[in-house]
């Protein structure tokens, strides 16, 4: 099987890279936009790296000729000058939709978020919604897989945590009182693996999560505990923190604004949780951490 990852060197991207060439013979279109990034990217004759453009589907297609699945990871959280909501998340989602009908992909994986709404009145998770209607709407085999919080080697949630953990004393947005669902990065990679090998013919939605509802707050107490590091917890307001990131991400054009806030805050609760469906074995809460506390020691 040949698999085209765009985003390839996100932190989802380089994860799932290393898991193909650990675990399978998948070739891979890693595909990336820049030489910079291109030079982040795993050395194995399994990856070939392109340089691919979300501006013009067609050209966007023949960068990813040969793939039989399309994993779509390419996106963001937090803006910046150069990249908007509309732009990295629901522009370059239809510029892969459109590629992928071209080139008859036989699959189209799509990683979406818990809370994705068309709807929302949350502005990443309306984008994120608006993405999936792409993916929904291209008529093709494809797969969308909200997640939450995704830990494993170098995600953006393994490096808040551990950098929390590691602290003495520490403040968390309302006193880390809001409910996680981790989900391990391994169990992510063999679920998409899963959906690229899948008959399927429709598009199916899946919410993915890991096997334990914690808070922010005892998720870093556990991480802080298994360090042998004590820790004192204590609260910032997410009222003042908004309204700090309203006036910090207005004068730098970007980073944390209120809406990641609410993002960062928000309960990770499913109606069902898709492991089943997508033959995962989720892998304890506990597993995970000491995984990613290996991984920061190397
Ligand atoms: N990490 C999580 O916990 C988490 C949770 C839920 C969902 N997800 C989803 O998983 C995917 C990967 O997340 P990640 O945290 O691994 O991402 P990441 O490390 O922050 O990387 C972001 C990727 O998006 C690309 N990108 C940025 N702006 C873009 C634009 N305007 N057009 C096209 N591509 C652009 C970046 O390319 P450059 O390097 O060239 O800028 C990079 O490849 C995203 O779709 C994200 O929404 C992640």
């Amino acid at each position: 099987m040949k698999i085209a990852i765009t985003g390839a060197n996100s932190s989802v991207g380089l994860n799932l890279l290393n898991h193909i060439v650990s675990n399978t013979d998948f070739e891979v279109i890693a595909g990336v936009r820049s030489e910079r990034a291109m030079k982040s990217l795993p050395d194995s004759a399994q990856i070939e790296p392109r340089i691919i453009s979300y501006q013009n589907a067609d050209q966007l297609a023949i960068a990813l000729e040969g793939a039989d699945c399309i994993v779509h990871l390419a996106g963001i959280l937090i803006e910046d000058k150069n990249s908007s909501y509309a732009s990295a998340n629901v522009d370059a989602t239809a510029a892969v939709a459109k590629a992928a009908q071209q080139l008859k992909a036989k699959h189209l994986v799509f990683i979406s978020v818990v809370g994705a709404g068309s709807e929302s009145s949350n502005a990443y998770f309306r984008s994120k919604g608006l993405a999936e209607e792409f993916v929904k709407d291209s008529g093709l085999a494809a797969s969308i897989i909200r997640t939450p919080i995704l830990l494993g080697a170098n995600t953006a949630g393994a490096s808040s945590i551990i950098g929390a953990a590691s602290q003495q004393k520490t403040k968390l947005l309302g006193g880390g009182n809001y409910s996680m669902r981790p989900l391990d990065i391994d169990d992510l990679n063999q679920a998409i693996l899963n959906c690229c090998s899948s008959s399927a013919t429709e598009p199916r939605l899946f919410e993915l999560v890991g096997p334990e509802a914690i808070s922010y707050r005892d998720l870093i107490q556990k991480t802080a505990r298994m360090m042998n590091n004590s820790i004192e917890i204590g609260s910032v307001p997410i009222v003042l923190a908004k309204l700090v990131a309203a006036i910090g991400s207005r004068l730098k054009g970007g980073g944390i604004t209120p809406t990641v806030i609410d993002v960062i805050t928000k309960d990770e609760v499913v109606a069902h949780n898709a492991d089943g469906d997508l033959n995962i074995s989720l892998t304890p809460l506990q597993n995970t951490l000491e995984k990613i506390l290996e991984h920061k020691k190397s």
